[in-house]
């Protein structure tokens, strides 16, 4: 894998190796709410899930008979990815890459391209995204959700600058170029739910959607 150091002298996979380990798991294992809703009605095709973690969001794509490819900087998240996708028996549609982002690009275009949460302390935002609008094939999806600025997790170390971490779909789709005619806006969205967090407590949580689709090439 392509490593890249960055400025407090570890590389992403560090970072988020150490983060996982703290744990035995860290997310849910249940698919992302607004995957489920954006995508159920979607025809199953080929998908790129870009960071994509434990696993939930490839797998429940793959359950659905799309072909998953499920990218994430952690080698002990995907480690733990690959091992649920076993016990849920969907390994065979699902391949597992561990490649940072900073430097990764697909060598592919795919029908549906998922990013949920990819949020990092070390990446700006804007460079991953950028890669995510890009291997969206004509015809296909973008689906982009995050956490808004205005509606943050309790449980995670989120909260400083948060204003450039974190964004609105509206910023999304101006700093990505999501628009006429190359796009369709689909869903332009801030969402409230709630949630529970590591240790089972309860939070309103804001979500940034954004879903678009392409229909032109660059
Ligand atoms: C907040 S988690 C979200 C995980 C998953 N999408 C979910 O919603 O459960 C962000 C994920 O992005 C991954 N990630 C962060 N920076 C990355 C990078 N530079 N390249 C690839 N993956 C990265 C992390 O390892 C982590 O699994």
């Amino acid at each position: 894998m392509a490593e890249h150091q960055h400025s407090d002298g570890g590389t992403a996979a560090q970072l988020w190796d150490e983060k996982y380990r703290s744990r035995a798991r860290i997310w849910s294992g249940e698919p992302n709410p607004q995957l489920t809703a954006e995508a159920a009605d979607l025809p199953p095709g080929t998908a790129l899930d870009l960071g994509c973690g434990e696993g939930a969001d490839a797998i429940w794509l793959a359950s659905r008979g799309w072909t998953v490819t499920a990218v994430d900087v952690s080698a002990v998240a995907l480690e733990r990815a690959k091992a649920h996708a076993r016990e849920r028996g969907q390994a065979g549609s699902i391949t597992w890459v561990q490649q940072d982002l900073a430097t990764w690009v697909p060598g592919e275009l795919f029908d549906l391209v998922t990013a949920q949460f990819l949020h990092s302390t070390v990446m700006p935002w804007q460079q991953a995204l950028q890669l995510a609008a890009a291997a969206v094939r004509t015809g296909g999806v973008l689906l982009i959700v995050g956490h808004h600025p205005d509606g943050l997790p309790p449980w995670g170390q989120h909260h400083d600058h948060a204003a450039e971490r974190f964004y609105t779909a509206e910023q999304l789709a101006g700093e990505l170029g999501i628009a006429a005619p190359e796009w369709r806006l689909d869903v332009v969205d801030t969402r409230h739910r709630s949630a529970f967090g590591p240790d089972g407590e309860a939070a309103a949580l804001t979500d940034a959607v954004l879903r678009a689709t392409r229909l032109a090439a660059r």
